[in-house]
């Protein structure tokens, strides 16, 4: 059996997340993250999808309508996930994914970056409800390593007196993506 970072992202998600409350998908791309929220998320959950990439928002709802599902409960934005707080106001998220990159089979004009990942990163922290959950895919071999480098400093600086920090990588395949987990700590 094969279990990709992106999978395991879907495993932590699953099982510290309820599907209440409110969700990020940071880079809809293909829909494959948004499709698994949409099928965990509850009659009080919600979902913002967010992708730069119209051809990523279409794919994305072709993908849910193909799976069935017309939730009330899920937007789809196309829009950078920086902007998330002009959709999100005065709102706790409990739960959001990042899967870095490109849209796969794309001419690749749309990827992530550094500066805008670590802004939308930020964003979402700082709106974390007690208990919540982000995941980030982020590919060593994207962008000369550079998004990655400055993701992981990002995370050694931060507080983790406030948020507990993981990092999952494949042994022996050092070009493989890698998982960072971020709890953040119920406040005391
Ligand atoms: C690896 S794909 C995501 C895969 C997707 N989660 C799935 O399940 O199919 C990365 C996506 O990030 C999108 N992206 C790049 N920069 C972005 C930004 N600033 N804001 C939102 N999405 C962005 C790309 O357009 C691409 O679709």
């Amino acid at each position: 059996m094969n279990v990709s970072i992106s999978d395991l992202s879907h495993i932590f998600i699953q099982s510290l997340s309820g599907g209440s409350g409110i969700y990020i998908d940071a880079t809809a791309g293909n829909g494959y993250d948004t499709l698994f929220i949409a099928k965990m998320l509850k009659d009080d959950g919600f979902l913002y999808s967010f992708d730069i990439s119209k051809k990523a928002v279409n794919n994305t709802e072709k993908l849910l309508f193909d799976n069935d599902i017309k939730s009330d409960n899920i937007k789809i934005i196309n829009d950078s996930h920086e902007n998330v707080d002009r959709y999100l106001i005065d709102k706790k998220i409990n739960a959001a994914m990042f899967n870095l990159g490109y849209l796969p089979n794309s001419d690749k004009i749309a990827v992530t970056k550094a500066q805008s990942t670590i802004c939308a990163l930020e964003k979402i922290l700082n709106m974390l409800a007690d208990k919540g959950v982000v995941t980030i895919c982020s590919y060593i071999g994207h962008d000369n390593g550079e998004e990655e480098r400055a993701l992981s400093s990002y995370l050694l600086a931060f507080d983790k007196k406030a948020y507990e920090i993981s990092k999952t990588e494949m042994m022996g395949r050092p070009s493989a993506p890698v998982l960072y987990l971020i709890i953040k700590k119920e406040a005391i």
